[in-house]
């Protein structure tokens, strides 16, 4: 633990500047590659999938993308990836299979607000060189057009059946949107130096390097290869096991990033620093926050500040306590994914370069998140968790639905609902919206939860089965730092959490400005990964 520096992505801009003109749009071409990553000085290398803008600046995790509010990004996305896939898979959970072999991807910029053709349907993969692409396919280059509000968003494979397999693998990658007239004035820690992304990601290894997934199913007879999550008991951070960073005695930015499978983190600092949180995934909050411990579920994030210059230490490591499944399972082990990273802290004495940044008094209010005046309607989404004749899971559905069944969820674009969100699971659900941004306004427990859950199996009807008599339990209201519009919330299990989703821009509160309605649409779903091929997913169609 601790031998291998932090390293950061190399960066890559979708506009340039020149000459005090308005910045211009450039251009990209990112591909995806084989290639081998040291994730420790002692490990051999591992074969990774990667993006980079060539072979051999292919990165785990991918370039960071630092795109413009208001500049459009067109990014070509290129799989050269070989006829064989690095890990295990599953055909029985529906699954990408080209007819002419090939790792089948396709690039989803997770937060963005884009059309839907540039959103990475889950039937729209291609294979290496487009020899073969998904039946909704439409188009090579991708086209974002950053109109939302500056925030942290990140990238990443979704194919079908397949996404837990290619993200495992190393397909995924942090994405900013700047905004300068917004992120300046905040005076934040800024620059190469001193704002940094952490890019946390659970892995298993062999070995010989290669990455560890199970091969064999928990319920093989079922599904030969699918377990419900993976777990990984090393954690990299920026494609590091276990990192140290040097850091002076001054304030650091970190957009730290959980983009593991299945494994929740609840950090912290052992030496009692805490974070001032500046943001979530897809926004700020209106003030900073000041917490000792920030819960992370897959795929979200939170944009803090740490002021080493209060440490009484020299050095910190930044621990977890999430319980893996979260939050019925066991509790991190204390030893190995107990453990994130560490700072190592300049000695008291030593003076830090100057530090005019700052955690500021207030950042940015956007349009609030309302229960009543603006929601047009109201949704029950339900999820459901089924398991085998002994009792381990086989597979997990919304609203008892599969991906490929009708859309029940189509919105009209430009406006907000209300979406009442039952989780009947033992466990913590990640859900993400494509598209929408959203809130989790209250959690409300479900009394009588057996009775209900009995009901709604047979039923899969909140309204017949009569859920307002049951969400009448305790009401738990997500904590002050997740305040904002997101991308990622938690939905704990036994109640019922309202979530505000707005489908329009939550800066201007005007609808797109693009059609939102086309083919192939959007989804929803489950952001551990295991879950979400196996299919807590369904389609979103905006009309
Ligand atoms: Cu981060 Cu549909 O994904
Ligand atoms: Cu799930």
């Amino acid at each position: 633990m601790y031998v291998d520096p932090l390293p950061q992505m190399p960066k890559i801009y979708g506009f340039a500047v020149e000459g005090g003109s308005l910045p211009s749009p450039v251009p990209l071409a990112i591909g995806m590659y084989l290639r081998t990553w040291k994730f420790h000085r002692d490990l051999p290398a591992t074969p990774v999938f990667v993006y980079g803008t060539s072979s051999g600046n292919a990165t785990f995790p991918g370039p960071t993308i630092i795109a413009r509010h208001g500049v459009q990004l067109s990014v070509t996305w290129e799989n050269y990836l070989p006829d064989k896939h690095i890990l295990p898979f599953d055909l029985t959970v529906p699954t990408a299979s080209p007819k002419l072999g090939g790792v089948p991807t396709v690039v989803h910029l997770h937060g963005g607000v884009h059309p839907p053709q540039s959103d990475g349907s889950a039937f729209a993969w291609f294979t290496a060189g487009f020899r073969e692409v998904g039946p909704k396919w439409t188009q090579r280059t991708y086209k974002y057009p950053n109109v939302q509000p500056a925030g942290n968003l990140w990238y990443h494979d979704h194919a079908l059946g397949l996404t837990r397999v290619n993200l495992l693998a190393g397909l995924l990658g942090a994405y900013i949107i700047e905004e300068p007239d917004i992120d300046y004035p905040l005076d934040l820690p800024a620059g190469d130096q001193y704002d940094l992304h952490l890019v946390i990601a659970d892995r298993s290894f062999n070995i010989d390097g290669s990455i560890y997934m199970n091969s064999t199913g928990n319920n093989p007879s079922i599904h030969p290869q699918w377990q419900p999550e993976y777990f990984g008991e090393v954690i990299t951070v920026n494609g590091k096991a276990w990192p140290f960073l040097a850091v002076q005695r001054r304030k650091y930015r970190f957009r730290i990033l959980n983009a593991s499978n299945a494994r929740y983190f609840r950090l912290a600092l052992s030496n009692g620093l805490p974070f001032y949180v500046v943001g979530s995934d897809s926004s700020y909050l209106s003030a900073p926050v000041k917490t000792q411990t920030v819960l992370l579920a897959p795929a979200e994030m939170a944009d803090v500040v740490i002021d080493f210059s209060h440490a009484t230490t020299t050095s910190a490591e930044l621990v977890n306590d999430a319980a893996y499944p979260f939050p019925t399972g066991a509790p991190a082990a204390g030893a190995l994914s107990g453990k994130v990273m560490k700072f190592d802290i300049l000695p008291v004495g030593r003076t830090p370069s100057e530090d005019k940044s700052k955690v500021p008094p207030t950042c940015v209010t956007y349009a609030a998140a309302n229960t009543t005046g603006s929601v047009v309607k109201t949704r029950y989404i339900t999820m459901y968790e089924y398991v085998s004749a002994a009792g381990t899971p086989t597979h997990l559905y919304i609203n008892g639905l599969r991906l490929e069944d009708p859309a029940t969820e189509t919105p009209k674009s430009g406006t907000t609902e209300l979406w009442q969100v039952i989780n009947l699971t033992n466990d913590n659900h990640p859900l993400h919206i494509h598209l929408g941004m959203f809130q989790a306004i209250q959690a409300t427990e479900l009394l009588n939860l057996a009775a209900f859950r009995s009901c709604m199996t047979a039923a899969n009807d909140a309204v017949k089965c009569n859920v307002t008599a049951h969400a009448v339990g305790k009401v738990v209201t997500p904590p002050e730092h997740e305040r904002t519009w997101k991308n990622v919330v938690k939905i704990e299990p036994g109640y019922m959490t309202s979530v505000v989703v707005a489908f329009k821009l939550v800066d201007t509160n005007q609808n797109y400005p693009f059609d939102a309605t086309a083919e192939p649409g959007y989804v929803y779903h489950c952001h551990i990964l295991d879950h979400e091929d196996n299919a807590m997913i369904r389609p979103l169609i905006l009309v």
